[in-house]
């Protein structure tokens, strides 16, 4: 993959600049990288933090040729991606909490928000945007995430060059798509189950109004996370937020 990286300042979120570019008809490898976000959008609907200088705020444009069914398992295609570049550079491995947050050591270090561009031209893509916390100190982080937050910075104990896990991320994540485009999210469902930091654990999901309680039992041919609520009784759930109950 020929990636094309186009750096800004601050902008409000780098989701909308590769949304704007993909309706211009950006081709695909367009990538999008600013110094900050001043309305930085995380998945339902939050906000994500995103200091000028201390963090990755990237936005890819992707145009996928698959059945659109397939297009969230994409999404999970590049949450592995960024696994397999952080735990190239930090020695404590990378962990994936579905559906597309990554942690290290329990705490969240980056976010994945995935939108789908039906007016981009000259065909409908994807743009998948991806947040990680670089170089940011304990006492920055807001009081109100949703879950406890790291940095590279304080996984190492010392600051790391932003470029630096930018060039780690672009060749993992060319060979990821290239995998997802061959064999499909069937290849890559494995590995993300092996790397997951909730599998068999019990926990909670909630989306809107709605709760599902059980034991995490991989994820589906979709890209559905399993949960097992009740012996042998299993349910797939397609999106929520997922919160781990304690053993
Ligand atoms: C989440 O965990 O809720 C997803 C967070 C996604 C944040 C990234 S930062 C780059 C891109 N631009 C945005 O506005 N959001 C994504």
């Amino acid at each position: 993959m020929e990636w094309n990286v186009i750096r800004t300042g601050v902008v409000a979120s780098t989701n909308d600049e590769a949304r704007r570019l993909a309706l211009d008809g950006a081709a695909e490898g367009t990538v999008v990288v600013a110094e900050g976000q001043n309305a930085g959008r995380g998945r339902l609907g939050r906000n994500w933090y995103s200091p000028e200088g201390k963090g990755l705020y990237a936005s890819v444009i992707l145009r996928p040729q698959a059945d659109p069914a397939a297009i969230p398992t994409l999404t999970l295609m590049a949450g592995l991606a960024v696994s397999d570049a952080l735990t190239g550079l930090v020695s404590e491995s990378a962990q994936l909490k579905w559906p597309n947050d990554i942690w290290i050591g329990g705490r969240k270090v980056c976010g994945i928000l995935s939108e789908w561009i039906a007016q981009a031209q000259p065909t409908p893509c994807v743009v998948i945007g991806i947040g990680i916390n670089v170089n940011i100190r304990a006492e920055e982080f807001p009081d109100d995430l949703q879950h406890p937050a790291t940095s590279l910075a304080l996984v190492r104990g010392q600051p790391l060059d932003r470029t630096v896990v930018l060039e780690s991320l672009l060749p993992v994540l060319s060979t990821r798509y290239a995998q997802w485009q061959a064999v499909g999210w069937a290849g890559l469902r494995e590995e993300y189950v092996a790397r997951s930091a909730i599998e068999g654990l019990q926990v909670r999901v909630t989306f809107n109004n709605d709760q599902h309680q059980g034991t995490v039992r991989g994820v589906n041919d979709q890209g559905a996370l399993l949960l097992e609520v009740a012996p042998g009784r299993h349910e797939a759930i397609v999106a929520g937020d997922v919160e781990l109950l304690k053993e």
